[in-house]
């Protein structure tokens, strides 16, 4: 049987795309930027314009907007600056398509949270909570388990141990390359803000397989 195909939209260097390649999906990436790491098939274009003009070609879409205009990190420094909010521009054309489709976006996003992943259910390094938006098949979540401690690093000048590491940011304490890549499960690129973008691969994968099992009962009905 072939692959199912899914399409990666504001696809990064591939932390979700990766995930779904896990999972047995063939993947194109669709990022503004060049992103010499992708693991699947990636082209520049604009998400959404390649999108509306290519949908039919695909069982499947994830989308990763850019977050900026949601996270919490960013938005006690976002006035003044102005972020284009994407999201619901993606919903309405996704939900277009007829196709099953995952919106993925940081917490304080506005999505549906049809699941909320976070690393410790997956035994990662990170603790990334992320909303998933999930319309055209049903998906479960694993049971979120306690936190082990706390993100370890510099907080208003205090140092703070724990079992988790920081994955965003330039500045100090946040951890080396190989932490960063060993706390997200992300071993191939070593590009810093990429991998500040990025969601463990664990969390799509998770999400994938699922995915698989519905397209597979679609198509066998
Ligand atoms: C949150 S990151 C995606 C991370 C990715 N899902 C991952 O897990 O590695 C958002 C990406 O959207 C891209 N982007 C921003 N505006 C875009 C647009 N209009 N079309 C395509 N990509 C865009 C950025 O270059 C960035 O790589």
């Amino acid at each position: 049987m072939t692959r199912p195909k899914l399409l990666d939209l504001f696809c990064g260097a591939g932390g979700a795309g990766m995930g779904y390649l896990r999972a047995g999906f063939e993947v194109v990436g669709v990022d503004i930027a060049p992103q010499f790491d992708y693991p699947g098939v990636s082209i520049i274009a604009d998400a959404l314009d390649f999108a509306a003009d290519n949908w039919r070609e695909f069982d499947a879409i994830h989308a990763s907007p850019p977050c900026q205009a949601s996270t919490a990190l960013t938005k006690g420094t976002n006035k003044g600056r102005e972020y284009v909010q994407l999201i619901p521009e993606t919903r309405r054309l996704l939900r277009a398509t007829g196709l099953p489709t995952v919106i993925e976006n940081v917490q304080g996003s506005d999505l549906r949270r049809d699941l909320t992943l976070c690393g410790e259910m997956f035994g990662l390094g990170v603790l990334r909570h992320r909303y998933f938006e999930v319309s055209g098949l049903e998906a479960v979540a694993p049971a979120h388990k306690p936190h082990r401690g706390r993100v370890r690093g510099w907080r208003h000048g205090t140092y703070y141990d724990g079992p988790y590491v920081a994955v965003y940011g330039a500045g100090g304490g946040k951890g080396s390359m190989a932490e960063w890549q060993q706390a997200m499960g992300i071993d191939w690129t070593d590009d810093r803000k990429a991998i500040a973008e990025a969601i463990p691969p664990a969390y799509t994968e998770h999400i994938g397989w699922q995915l698989a099992t519905h397209l597979t009962a679609s198509t066998a009905a």
